[in-house]
């Protein structure tokens, strides 16, 4: 399955999610490619600061050819990860494009929800040419007890498109596995934080078969 991680909004957590999702997908057995398809590279700066043994494979291609070259690079993996790029549109469309499935990090502020709008008219152009196309929001950084962490859900609900039930929690566990380029899963195996990464890859598969 090939999932790209996309929002036009900066900083929601894309780069986060997706190296932490090809983990847990790498953890169940698969072989696992993570694209890095922002020309920032925050995801090969993540892999670059890593010691010892890859989780999975890492691929700079921050071009807007994706979706032309993943037949190619993706040989020989079972699931493909795009993180994709803020902002930069012919990127955006080739990451929706290549893609199975594209999930949507979004943060539970209401900058975030309108901000969506951008990445969900891309993706429904696209449906043009792609009719089977599944796209979900994912709510990152959701802050325990409050309710702003509930409503978005309902905010996001005037979006034409489906909000994964499994979210995740602001953690400092997130920022401290980046900066060894590790998952959270390797500093904290039966933490929650590890455990709604999994929710979020068991969710994800379900929805996207
Ligand atoms: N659930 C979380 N808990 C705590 N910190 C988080 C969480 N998700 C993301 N962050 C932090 O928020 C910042 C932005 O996250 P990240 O780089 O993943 O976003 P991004 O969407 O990839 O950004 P960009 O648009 O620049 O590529 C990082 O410092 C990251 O460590
Ligand atoms: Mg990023």
């Amino acid at each position: 399955m090939i999932i790209g991680m996309l929002n036009q909004k900066g900083g929601v957590g894309k780069t986060t999610l997706s190296v932490n999702l090809a983990a847990s997908l790498a953890q169940t057995g698969a072989r696992v490619l993570l694209i890095d398809a922002d020309p920032q590279g925050s995801a090969l700066d993540w892999a670059a600061a890593r010691e010892g043994e890859p989780l999975f494979s890492v691929v700079g291609l921050p071009r807007p050819t994706v979706h032309k070259e993943i037949a190619q690079i993706g040989q020989g993996y079972d699931h493909i990860v795009i993180d994709g790029p803020p902002r930069v549109t012919d990127l955006a469309r080739s990451v929706i494009m290549a893609a199975d499935v594209v999930l949507i990090p979004v943060q539970p502020s209401p900058y975030d929800i309108w901000a969506a709008d951008e990445v969900v008219k891309l993706i429904q152009e696209a449906a043009i040419y792609k009719q089977n196309q599944k796209a979900a929001f994912v709510v990152n950084r959701k802050i325990a007890n409050t309710a702003i962490g509930r409503d978005v859900g309902e905010a996001l609900a005037g979006y034409a498109l489906p909000v994964l039930a499994a979210s995740v929690t602001q953690r400092v566990l997130f920022a401290e596995a980046a900066a060894q380029g590790k998952a959270v899963f390797e500093l904290d195996k039966s933490g929650q934080a590890a455990a709604e990464i999994d929710a979020v890859r068991v969710e994800l598969m379900e929805f996207a078969k």
